[in-house]
């Protein structure tokens, strides 16, 4: 067994820790950032970790990125790092319970769902679920007292999760789904939610309750949606749905082989989880921090007033075109992904030794290191999101440096859409693919699908919230790591009223 204290020469260097099998978990998973920085300090971009028996090895910056995320399918598998915490969640045949030639062909009829059509019916489904929301949610009744006293507060990320996954529900979900979310769903997703947790990633198989009750949810939820799709088949009817069941309905494999109803069931539970937490953390950390700043959350209620005016002084619906289309929007939500993407580290296996290029990390030490088979590799954007070296006051939010034209970002901004290579708008990306220092949406053959319809989701929201309520808060509250994705620490209240005009 190889040593986990000894460094090959060949290798990266390994992190000095006491423990053997525990090795840096502890400082990884109090706070990574932290750790990632300082070991970065001490060993330079390219170092290994032990965590809990694991060899992880870290590539920092954008060649590490690179490295990582554009790595060769011959080197990195995915698979093998999610597939124990994933499997029991979403079920068996998809995502990374299978090669990665098949998982590829499932997003694509996934992408097939998230088109343009779809996207325009959603903007409406959303603004009726917050309609719904802030008339009936009982923490939102000095909003319906309306005076300008009658200041409410507001948990941003438990009440957020709670519209997000309404919203979800009512669009990619389709009409089944939203109308068991208040029942018997929501106790299977709270169920299943409840074995997605680092503790399930560390260790797969615990003869806990927890662990039970994940996979009696997860069959439940199966069966729940294998009903569904027989219903559908045997109504056939011809009113058309916008939601991701019927976009996966009649879909093949190239092979010829039809996408089947059980991998369909854990597709949908899939993507349910993949986007849940996500855009619900994002929604959150937006809020807390317009909360904050007064100045920006003026600047995009002025933006919904200048766009949506009508000449009664109402605003009116945004359409998804309209909403592509709102810089300081836009710039709030983009600022938030930099600050607190909610994936902080993306992994892989390695399953054939990877040559480490000499532009990367311990260069001047070492030449000719290599990442063994074996180990792990860890990409860490989150990092080059907030590297003073790449950005002007890195950890500062500020919206305002995606659309001055004379910042670090703008000119990242400029050469990415120069080269053609943006995409609808990009929203995750600002230079090329893999060695972007700017990926809260991952890259490569790995990169989120979910990116359009989330902004569809955090856009319509946000807008409607700032219309509809003034927010406040004294300060934005630290990162908690010990949740699988960046939550907002507690206390995180968010104190508001009825806007007043
Ligand atoms: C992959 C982030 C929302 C579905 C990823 C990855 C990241 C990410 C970083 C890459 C993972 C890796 O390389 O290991 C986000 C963020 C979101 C978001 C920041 C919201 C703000 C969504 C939503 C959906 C979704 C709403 C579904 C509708 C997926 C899928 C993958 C993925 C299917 C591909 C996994 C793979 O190919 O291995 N996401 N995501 N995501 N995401 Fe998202």
């Amino acid at each position: 067994a190889r040593q986990l204290f000894l460094r090959n020469p060949n290798e990266p260097p390994v992190v000095f820790h006491l423990v053997p099998f525990i090795g840096s978990a502890v400082a990884y998973g109090m706070d990574p950032y932290k750790f990632f920085f300082a070991m970065r300090d001490k060993y330079g971009d390219v170092f290994t970790f032990i965590l809990l028996g694991r060899r992880m090895t870290v590539a920092l910056g954008p060649k590490g990125n690179n490295l990582i995320l554009g790595g060769k399918l011959s080197q990195v598998n995915a698979e093998e790092a999610y597939t124990h915490l994933t499997t029991p969640v979403f079920g068996e045949g998809v995502v990374y319970d299978v090669p990665n030639h098949v998982l590829m062909e499932q997003k694509r009829f996934v992408k097939f769902g998230l088109n343009t059509e779809n996207f325009r019916a959603y903007v409406g489904m959303i603004e009726d679920e917050w309609d719904h929301f802030i008339a009936t949610e009982p923490g939102f009744a000095p909003y319906r007292a309306g005076g300008k006293d009658d200041w409410g507060h507001f948990d941003a990320f438990e009440h957020m999760s709670e519209l997000t996954i309404l919203t979800a529900s009512r669009t990619l979900q389709g009409s089944e789904v939203r109308a068991q979310m208040d029942k018997s769903f929501a106790h299977l997703y709270m169920d299943l939610d409840g074995g997605f947790t680092p503790i399930n990633f560390m260790f797969p198989n615990l003869p806990l309750p927890s662990y039970r009750r994940r996979d009696k949810a997860q069959k439940a939820m199966s069966d729940f949606y294998l009903s569904i799709l027989q219903k559908r088949r045997e109504k056939a009817s011809a009113e058309v749905e916008y939601d991701m069941l019927a976009a996966l309905m009649n879909q093949s494999y190239k092979d010829g082989r039809p996408l089947g109803d059980r991998e369909i069931a854990h597709i949908m539970i899939a993507l349910l989880m993949a986007g849940q937490h996500t855009s619900s953390a994002t929604i959150s950390w937006c809020l807390l921090h317009i909360a904050h700043r007064q100045d920006v959350q003026d600047a995009l209620y002025k933006e919904q007033v200048e766009r949506f005016s009508t000449p009664d002084g109402s605003l009116r619906s945004p359409t998804y075109e309209e909403l592509k289309d709102l810089p300081v929007l836009d710039s709030i939500i983009r600022e938030t992904l930099r600050i607190h993407p909610p994936l902080h580290s993306l992994m892989r296996k390695v399953i054939a030794d990877i040559p480490v290029p000499p532009s990367l990390g311990n260069a001047s030490e070492d030449k000719s290191l290599i990442i063994p088979k074996g180990n792990f590799v860890l990409a860490a954007p989150c990092i080059t999101q907030v590297d003073p070296g790449i950005w002007k006051n890195a950890f500062e939010w500020e919206p305002s440096r995606w659309t001055d034209p004379n910042s670090e970002a703008a000119a990242m901004y400029k050469e990415y859409t120069e080269t053609g290579e943006k995409v609808d708008y990009g929203f995750g990306m600002i230079s090329k693919g893999t060695e972007s220092p700017y990926q809260p949406f991952g890259s490569g053959r790995h990169r989120c699908i979910g990116e359009q319809f989330a902004y569809v989701q955090l856009g319509t929201i946000l807008s409607l919230m700032v219309r509809t309520l003034e927010l406040k808060i004294d300060k934005v509250p630290p990162h908690n790591y010990t949740t699988m994705i960046t939550t907002p620490q507690k206390p995180r209240e968010i104190s508001f009223r009825k806007r007043q005009l």
